[in-house]
């Protein structure tokens, strides 16, 4: 067996791992990865963000062809799908992405080991020892190794997964056909944008949510607006509801359905389970080394250093949402501050994004939340149909809310419901970060028409102010 000796071996190639892995080359570090799939990027770029939002673009697209674009007087046939080409496409943006990070791992230097590591222990100089299970099995020693591994789709007892008719997200990103009936578990991140894309491309689709709202923690008024613009695109709920378990019958799938009332059979073709994600810790020898961890995260300091000197952990492994850019950010900060610099994370700013149409964004606490903890906030709302650029785009549904301190106006948290959504939060985010008020928004001069107008409305309506509104 080789050894091969590094400053840093990363443990998967993830958007947490290949950011810390690129951050630290960056930094003057030997480093080495070792991700088990073929491709690099992890979850995100192969089987989750990426592809998901190809399929999402593209079912939008569809979507508007067939539903909106007499409205804007262009008359065309009623468009036919080629699934075959449009999976093709999304793969093909999932192939440059992940080509893109090979090339930048050779562009910095950066070592890339086929294989499954297991960690061995430090060794008589205190340096960490990972072993790489593959064709060519390797022995990686390193003074630091950073746990990037990510996470893994929790399976329901009830249902398990086998690949074809009960799936999770990887198998209904790459479904061979639209399913006539598709019922979701789980109204959350991945059933709500998995669901939108089927439902675009003609499934029925039926989510089936254990709690009386959608995309838990997320603001009410926009929980309950999202939903209420879904059903109206035709997707239905049962609330409050549990699959007890399926049964294969003749042409198709019976799902046993718990309700409040009682039980209901609903006959579907495939079942796509999303009922959240758990770390993937599974084969690394953690508990063998002593890792601690905390229901099923690894525990780690400020550092990100676990409880066993030298193995640090980031991402969906440890504490947290469970958010491709949050360990994306944890993978740079982990690295800068293994190198003596102070940077940190800001855990009040991590936005989160449901990229339905429309789509939902947020930052910071909800009203909810704020009620809760009993802090004094105003709220400003201003909604898109009184948006001029909205209206020209034929997309006025939604809204932008800001939440600012009663005294000071420091913003507390943003929601929006609508079009772009993900990309307007960014300006909540900034403001946000360093410490800015619902004023510094409203004082801000926004090009018009833009979308980002109803961010600086809702600010100015903190005080009652928007211009049209
Ligand atoms: P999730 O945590 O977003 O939603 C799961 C939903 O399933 C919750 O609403 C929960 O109440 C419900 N649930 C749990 N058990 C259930 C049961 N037995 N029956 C019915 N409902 C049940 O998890 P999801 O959608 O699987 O996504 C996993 C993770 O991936 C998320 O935590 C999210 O962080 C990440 N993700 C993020 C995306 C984004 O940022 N746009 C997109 C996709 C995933």
């Amino acid at each position: 067996m080789s050894e091969e000796v590094f400053d840093l071996v990363v443990i998967g190639a993830g958007p947490g791992g290949y950011v810390a892995a690129i951050r630290g080359a960056q930094l003057g570090l030997k480093v080495a990865v070792v991700e088990k799939r073929e491709t690099l990027g992890g979850v995100c770029l192969n089987e989750g963000c990426i592809p998901s939002k190809a399929l999402l673009d593209s079912s939008e697209l569809f979507h508007l062809a067939r539903e909106r674009f007499a409205g804007h007087g262009i008359e065309v046939a009623p468009p036919t799908l080629n699934l075959g080409r449009m999976m093709a496409r999304k793969n093909e943006v999932v192939k440059k992405l992940t080509d893109g990070v090979a090339y930048l791992f050779k562009k910095n230097n950066i070592r890339s080991f086929a294989g499954t590591a297991a960690l061995l222990g430090a060794d008589a100089a205190g340096s960490q020892q990972v072993e790489v299970l593959g064709e060519n099995a390797t022995r990686l020693t390193a003074k630091k190794v950073l746990l990037a591994t990510g996470s893994e789709a929790v399976q329901i007892p009830s249902l398990p997964f086998d690949g074809e008719t009960v799936v999770s997200a990887r198998e209904a990103l790459a479904f061979g056909e639209v399913p006539g009936h598709l019922l979701v578990v789980g109204g959350g991140y991945i059933g709500l944008e998995l669901g939108s894309v089927w439902l675009r491309l003609g499934a029925r689709v039926t989510v089936v949510e254990m709690l009386p709202r959608l995309v838990a923690g997320s603001d009410g008024q926009v929980a309950d607006a999202l939903m209420r613009s879904l059903k109206k695109q035709g997707m239905r709920f049962l609330m409050g509801a549990k699959v007890a378990g399926v049964e294969r019958r003749e042409g198709g799938l019976v799902a046993r359905v718990e309700l409040e009332g009682g039980a209901q059979e609903i006959e579907c073709d495939k079942v796509l389970v999303a009922v959240g994600r758990r770390p993937l810790t599974a084969g690394l020898g953690l508990e063998k080394l002593g890792v601690k961890m905390e229901q099923g995260r690894v525990l780690v300091d400020v550092d990100y250093l676990t409880s066993v000197p030298g193995i640090y952990a980031i991402g969906d492994l440890i504490a947290g949402p469970m958010l491709a850019h949050k360990a994306m950010e944890e993978g740079a900060v982990c690295v800068e501050r293994m190198q003596g610099e102070p940077s940190l994370v800001d855990y009040g700013c991590v936005p989160g994004v449901c990229y339905t149409w429309p789509e939902a964004a947020s930052v910071g606490r909800t009203e909810e939340a704020l009620k809760e903890a009993g802090i004094p906030y105003k709220v400003g709302r201003f909604n898109f149909s009184a948006n001029g650029r909205a209206m020209c785009m034929d997309e006025s549904e939604g809204f932008v809310k800001v939440l600012a301190e009663s005294e000071g106006g420091r913003v507390l948290g943003v929601h929006i419901l609508g079009p772009r959504a993900s990309d307007m939060i960014v300006e909540a985010v900034t403001v946000m970060s360093f410490g800015g008020s619902g004023e510094d928004i409203a004082l801000t001069m926004h090009a018009h028409p833009t979308l980002s107008e109803a961010v600086k409305e809702a600010a100015l309506n903190l005080d009652k102010r928007a211009i049209h509104g």
